[in-house]
């Protein structure tokens, strides 16, 4: 059977190390392509047999030239959009961890994906497990999706703790191992709130029909409520090798070094409403989605641009969410009609924010 040939952008990541040990692991894929933004990307291309590499610069000349079957964004940030509309507009497969560009460029994107008739996988685990649950279901039988959050590290603390976390409190993820933008907007919740939009651009839902809940444990990673009145839900340990593959291999179903759930040795599944108080990137993303237009772009933008300045140690933990409010309060939000605007919008977003920033 021919290999399935995979471009991976992203490569030196968190996601991206992951891909490639999943690769490397199964005969039916190989790597073609491998970019990076900044880190070498020598030792990983001769170890994996890579022809293309590409560490900064402009992803469509990557994969023109690499011509690959499945594009895997690995990116972090807006950085990917490029290669999101690239691959949905040629239709080529896509498996798509960066969120931030279906966040975005989600009107755009959706056009494309239109127009190039490819496939579009999630990698984002519970992206993956919703798209699992509605294998095979007819639409009208949907009811609603449910996104599990693990609430991260301050899950139980109070306005007043918050105020105090450091960056290295917040970096101390309680289940998964990630980059750290991701971790951030994990523990802000603001990951969460991107991917209530990515799943409203992925799953052609209204927002009134995607709910978040908390579940420490990550071991439910979505479930589909159906009109019947049924839930199917998908499990397993919080592992992205697992979603990863899944994006690569579908329709197919590899093995992969992951164990599977041990059920009789004990578990107890807990669910609880978000805290939208303490944790108010959720609510401002779902506003900025239900905004529609460039919105999710600013939220995005702004989000990014905070994030960096909370990691460089500029403002404190509360001050993300602040910021974020403040551009979105700002921003013309208006549509977009090609990536040109897009970028306009996105830079005007960090325009606000940055301002913001250095007034404070
Ligand atoms: N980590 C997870 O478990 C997880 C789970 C679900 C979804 N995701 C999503 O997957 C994406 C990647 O996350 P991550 O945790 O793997 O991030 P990460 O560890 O920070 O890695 C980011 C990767 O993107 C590359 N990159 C950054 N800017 C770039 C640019 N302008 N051009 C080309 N490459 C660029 C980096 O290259 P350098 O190394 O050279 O900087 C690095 O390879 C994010 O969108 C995240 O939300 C991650």
């Amino acid at each position: 059977m021919a290999q399935r040939r995979i471009a991976l952008l992203g490569a030196t990541g968190s996601i991206g190390r992951q891909a490639l040990e999943v690769i490397a692991a199964n005969p039916e894929l190989s790597v073609c392509a491998l970019s990076s933004r900044s880190q070498p990307l020598d030792a990983l291309a001769a170890e994996h047999g890579v022809a293309h590499v590409q560490v900064g610069g402009d992803a469509a000349e990557l994969l023109e030239v690499s011509e690959p079957d499945v594009v895997l964004n690995a990116v972090v940030g807006f950085a990917g959009v490029g290669a999101t509309l690239w691959a949905l507009e040629h239709g080529v497969a896509l498996a798509l961890a960066n969120k931030e560009s279906l966040v975005a460029a989600g009107e755009l994107a959706i056009a494309a994906w239109k127009r190039g008739g490819g496939r579009l996988l999630p990698v984002d685990s519970e992206h993956s497990a919703v798209f699992q649950c509605l294998q095979g279901r007819a639409r009208e039988t949907v009811d609603s999706v449910v996104l599990t959050a693990s609430g991260g590290p301050f899950r139980n603390h109070s306005h007043a703790e918050l105020e105090s976390v450091t960056v290295e409190d917040a970096l101390a993820h309680p289940t998964w191992s990630m980059g750290p933008k991701i971790t951030i907007d994990s523990a802000t919740l603001a990951n969460k709130g991107l991917e209530l939009i990515e799943a409203h651009f992925l799953f052609d839902l209204p927002y009134e029909r995607i709910e978040v809940v908390v579940h420490p444990t990550s071991v439910v990673h979505a479930i589909v409520r159906f009109r019947d009145g049924a839930a199917l839900a998908h499990l397993g340990y919080p592992d992205m090798r697992v979603p990863i593959s899944f994006a690569l291999t579908f329709p197919g179903r590899s093995t992969t070094a992951v164990r599977p759930l041990d059920f009789s040795a004990g578990m107890s599944l807990e669910f609880e409403p978000p805290d939208r108080e303490r944790f108010p990137l959720l609510s401002l993303a779902r506003e900025a989605g239900e905004g529609e237009g460039t919105y999710p772009c600013a939220f995005n933008a702004a989000n990014e641009v905070a994030v960096a300045a909370f990691l460089d140690g500029r403002i404190g933990f509360l001050d993300i969410a602040a910021l974020v409010e403040d551009a979105l309060a700002h921003v013309d939000g208006g549509s977009a009609r090609d990536l040109p605007e897009l970028v306009q919008a996105d830079t005007e977003a960090r325009r606000l924010a940055s301002g913001r920033l250095a007034a404070a």
